[in-house]
C-alpha cells in the first residue's frame, strides 16, 4: 500500500476515539474566573456547575455553557463502582483532573475547574492539604474543594494565604458518610442549622470563595446565601435560593443505576443529545426553574 493511500485514509478517517477537535469558544463567553463569578453573583446570574471526570464530557459541558466543572470525588461511585467516596485517592484525583483540564484546554474552553481534595488528603495538617492542593492545581484545577467546618478553617486560611482558591462543602459531606449515619438531610433542627450558619461565616472569613451546601433545607441554604457576601453558595439538594447549583453528571443524564435522589432532574428527558441535556440544565439553573423547591428540596 502506498504512502499516498495511507495519508488519504488518515485524512478521511475523522477523529479517532472521539479525539477532541479544537472548538471555537462560545461566542461572547468570557473565561470564568473568581472576578467573573463575583460579577455573576452581583448581577443575579446563577452559577451552573456540573461534575465531569474526563476530557470529552468536560469539553461538551463547557460548550453547553456550564460555568464551573467539578472534578468530584463522586467519581468513586460513578467511574470506579465504589459504595462511597472514601476509597478515592490523590492519584485518582490528579488523573481525572488532568484529563478534564486537557479537555477544556484543547477545546479552548472557559469553565472554572474545581477539584476535590479526597478523603484523608487534608485532615492531618494544613501543610498536608497544601501539598495535595498543589498537585491538583498542577494537574489543571483552578480551585480545590474540601469538606467540613470548624476544624477546616485553619486549613482554608492556610491555602488561601498561599494563593489556592478554596471551595468549602457543608451539610451532607459524603466523605464522612459513615460518621453521619447515611446520606441524610442535614441542619434540620435549630441547633444544627445554627452550627451550619456559624461554620459558613467562619469559612467565608477564612477566605473560601465558594461553598457547596448539600442536602440542607431550602430555607436554611437561602438564609446562608444572604449572609455570605464574598463566598458563593452552590446548592445540591438545597433549594433554589443559592447562588448556583451543582449536579452529578451521571444523575442529570438519567444514568443513576440506583434510586434517583429527590433533588435530581433527569435532563435527558426531552433532550436530543447529551449537550442538549446540559444546555437545558444551564438554562433551567439560570432561569431559576431548577431546582423546584416543591419537588427537589426539603
Ligand atoms: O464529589 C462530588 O461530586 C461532589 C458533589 C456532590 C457536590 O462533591
Amino acid at each position: 500500500m502506498s504512502n499516498t493511500t495511507d495519508s488519504k485514509a488518515s485524512v478521511s478517517s475523522g477523529t479517532p476515539y472521539g479525539t477532541i477537535p479544537p472548538a471555537s469558544p462560545m461566542p461572547g463567553r468570557k473565561p470564568v474566573s473568581l472576578p467573573r463569578l463575583a460579577q455573576m453573583r452581583a448581577q443575579g446570574e446563577k452559577i451552573a456547575m456540573l461534575t465531569a471526570y474526563d476530557a470529552t464530557f468536560a469539553a461538551v459541558a463547557d460548550a453547553a455553557g456550564v460555568d464551573c466543572i467539578l472534578i468530584g470525588d463522586s467519581l468513586g461511585m460513578v467511574c470506579q463502582g465504589r459504595h462511597s467516596t472514601v476509597g478515592v485517592t490523590m492519584e485518582d484525583m490528579v488523573y481525572h483532573t488532568a484529563s478534564v483540564a486537557r479537555g477544556i484546554h484543547r477545546s479552548q474552553g472557559s469553565a472554572w475547574l474545581v477539584a476535590d481534595l479526597p478523603y484523608g488528603s487534608y485532615a492531618e495538617s494544613p501543610e498536608q492539604a497544601m501539598r495535595n492542593a498543589c498537585s491538583l492545581m498542577q494537574a489543571g484545577a483552578h480551585m480545590v474543594k474540601l469538606e467540613g467546618g470548624g476544624w477546616t478553617v485553619k486549613t482554608v486560611e492556610f491555602l488561601v494565604a498561599r494563593g489556592v482558591p478554596v471551595c468549602a462543602h457543608l451539610g451532607l459531606t459524603p466523605q464522612t458518610v459513615y460518621a453521619l449515619g447515611g446520606y441524610r438531610v442535614q441542619g434540620r433542627d435549630e441547633s444544627a442549622a445554627q452550627l451550619l450558619r456559624e461554620q459558613s461565616l467562619q469559612l467565608q472569613e477564612a477566605g473560601a470563595s465558594m461553598l457547596v451546601l448539600e442536602m440542607v433545607p431550602a430555607s436554611l441554604a437561602a438564609s446562608i446565601t444572604q449572609e455570605l457576601v464574598h463566598c458563593h453558595t452552590i446548592g445540591i439538594g438545597a433549594g433554589n435560593g443559592t447562588a448556583g447549583q451543582v449536579l452529578v453528571l451521571h444523575d442529570m443524564l438519567g444514568m443513576n443505576l440506583g434510586k434517583m435522589p429527590k433533588f435530581v432532574r433527569n435532563f435527558m428527558e426531552g433532550a436530543d443529545s447529551i449537550k442538549g441535556a446540559m444546555q437545558a440544565y444551564v438554562q433551567a439553573v439560570k432561569a431559576g426553574s431548577f431546582p423546584d423547591n416543591a419537588l427537589h428540596a426539603w
